[in-house]
């Protein structure tokens, strides 16, 4: 449906990967649309685009409120396998955002996010990141964390051990590929996962299973003000809050939420980094 190209070219332009130098990547952004993130973002589809072309960030445009700097260790070991919550102690939540890259959307959303100096944690579907692998460059290389979603966003509940083990596996492989780094967590698709599996995908790839405490519903597309208004009313210290960047309303949702959780003191931290304040057992 989306049409792709393939082209020989690095599209990477703030980090610089040895894959990056002869890998064919498959791009789908799509043309002449007329967001202002994209107009701004180098486009590969682009017949003038080479190598040395450099990423302009757009303005910042936000009204001031801004994430204060975070430097929180984000190492964390333990058996906790299952985690949806951070501590309680402290005014720290962890922005989720489930099923991308989403070639307008992400990088929709990754200039929100900056504007307010917000890090975010993004659970991406391994398909999504070989189709838009320059988008998880984006991700990565703004600071924000990736966790593995699976490969095709199958109910894991349904898959064998060895498909399961292959979901997870092929997009890890990806991510690598991509941007260079390793998920440290995963979040199943639908939440779906039984114990005995989330154990052994623990045991074989070290993710802990990270599911929520904040859930909008977004994906039921109930509008921005409506996904806005949930997420601050279910706030909460260590909270992990469930969004999904594949949906255009949910992103219009975020400036109104990421301001109005700023203005009530939350802080925004990563996933891995809400897990590395827990005390592991
Ligand atoms: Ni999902």
């Amino acid at each position: 449906m989306r049409r792709r190209k393939i082209l020989q070219l690095c599209s990477s332009t703030l980090i610089a990967l040895p894959a990056c130098s002869t890998k064919k990547d498959a791009l789908g952004l799509g043309v002449g649309n007329n967001n202002s993130a994209l107009a701004t973002y180098p486009n590969p589809q682009s017949a003038k685009m080479g190598a040395n072309t450099q990423y302009r960030p757009p303005a910042y445009v936000n009204n001031g409120l801004r994430n204060p700097n975070i430097d929180l260790p984000s190492s964390f070991n333990g058996k906790t396998v299952t985690h949806s919550r951070g501590l309680s102690s402290s005014p720290f939540v962890a922005m989720t955002f489930d099923d991308g890259p989403h070639p307008r959307n992400t990088p929709r959303l990754l200039d929100i996010l900056r504007a307010r100096n917000i890090r975010a944690t993004f659970y991406v579907i391994g398909g999504n990141v070989d189709r838009y692998p320059h988008i998880v460059r984006r991700i990565v290389a703004e600071g924000h964390e990736i966790g593995n979603h699976t490969y095709t966003h199958r109910k894991l509940t349904s898959l064998s051990d060895s498909e399961v083990k292959k979901e997870m596996r092929r997009t890890q492989d990806a991510i690598v590929r991509a941007a260079g780094v390793k998920p440290r967590t995963m979040r199943p698709p639908y939440g779906a996962l039984y114990q005995r599996q989330r154990s052994s995908i623990f045991s074989d790839f070290g993710y802990p299973t990270i599911m929520w405490s904040v859930d909008p519903l977004d994906w039921k597309r109930p509008g921005p003000s409506v996904v806005k208004s949930r997420i601050i009313s279910k706030a909460h210290n260590g909270a992990i809050i469930l969004a999904h960047d594949l949906h255009a309303p949910t992103v219009d949702a975020m400036p109104g939420t990421f301001d109005g959780l700023l203005s009530r003191g939350y802080k925004f931290i990563t996933v891995s980094q809400l897990l590395a304040q827990k005390r592991l057992a």
